[in-house]
């Protein structure tokens, strides 16, 4: 079944010259099938890079919506229109235009995981991996918003420094991840390494080894000596650690930790997606305008802590 839907896939790519892009917390026969997985930025960096004119985002909508924020010439498909992120979802345009009225001096910055509307209203944009870099290089004197988690919030408040003001957004799928579920795994496992997505709460972090983001998880298990790692972070990032480092062992640190959204993009869409060239994401040209500003200046703090592999 699989076979023949993988065929059909692989004869529409070629159809449509189309590239396959997949986040690093896809369900495996979607990282399989595709030519690139990773996290939410260096998939967008990718999508701009590529010369094939159509993009399927095996992800949620925000990556795909950053995707046609950069690369506004191609066609970036979304194979579920309902695969969103809760999370950036939970502050609207309006709700940060109304707390940037309260605050009319600070610098906002808005967590990739954001509509492309707050972008647009946002100074800088950030990612979990270079989130610390962007607050840190915002003048000291500047009261600065961050939006949308808190979390993430917080933990960069925590590295810089800085005292943030933050909105009360949260992942649901990292904030299911319980102390307890850290505690007994590492109970079980007392040689492993603890890795935690910044994402998760506090009392998880406060007992996690390293805070990476899903890039920089793939790139600290491949320099480490370490054989065990607890992975507290969406489950499926178990299938990209594993395939690229097969001696380690991988615990997931609860195993409720499942983005349902991420999980709504099957085969069958896939093919369907390339058949019917559905659903595509337009972002309108003023807002992708003031958008891309965010994420510009992103890019330019810190070229060299992009991944562009
Ligand atoms: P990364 O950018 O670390 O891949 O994270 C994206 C995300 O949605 C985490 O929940
Ligand atoms: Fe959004 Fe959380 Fe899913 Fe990431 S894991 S896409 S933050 S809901």
């Amino acid at each position: 079944m699989n076979e023949k839907l993988i065929e059909k896939i692989e004869r529409l790519k070629a159809e449509r010259k189309a590239v396959i892009l997949a986040h690093n917390y896809q369900p495996v026969e979607i990282q399989e099938i595709a030519d690139f997985c990773g996290d939410s930025l260096g998939l967008s960096i990718k999508a701009e890079q590529t010369d094939a004119q159509v993009i399927v985002f095996c992800g949620v909508k925000f990556m795909a919506e950053t995707a046609a924020i950069l690369s506004p010439k191609k066609t970036v498909l979304l194979p579920d229109k309902f695969a969103g992120c809760p999370m950036a979802d939970m502050i609207t345009a309006e709700q940060l235009t109304e707390l940037k009225q309260k605050h009319p001096d600070a610098v906002v910055v808005c967590y990739v995981n954001s509509t492309a509307e707050v972008k647009a209203q946002s100074d800088y944009c950030c990612t979990s991996s270079n989130a610390v870099e962007v607050v840190d290089s915002i003048a000291k004197d500047k009261q600065i918003i961050f939006v949308p988690d808190q979390h993430l919030g917080r933990f960069v408040a925590e590295r810089t420094g800085r005292n943030l003001l933050l909105w009360p957004g949260y992942c649901i799928a990292h904030t299911l991840i319980t102390k307890d579920d850290i505690k007994s795994a590492k109970a079980k496992y007392p040689d492993a390494v603890v890795i935690a997505h910044p994402e998760c709460s506090e009392p998880v972090k406060d007992l996690a080894d390293e805070l990476l983001s899903t890039g920089q998880m793939l790139e600290f298990v491949a320099n480490s000596p370490a054989k065990r790692f607890i992975i507290a972070t969406e489950t499926g990032m178990i299938y990209p650690l594993k395939k690229r480092n097969p001696k380690a062992e991988f615990i997931p640190a609860g195993s409720r930790a499942v983005c349902q959204n991420m999980k709504k993009i099957t085969l069958e869409k896939v093919a369907w997606s390339l058949e019917d060239m559905q659903y595509k994401i337009v972002v309108p040209e003023e807002i992708r305008i003031k958008a891309k500003r965010a994420l510009d200046r992103m890019v330019e703090i810190l070229p060299s802590k992009i991944s562009k592999d």
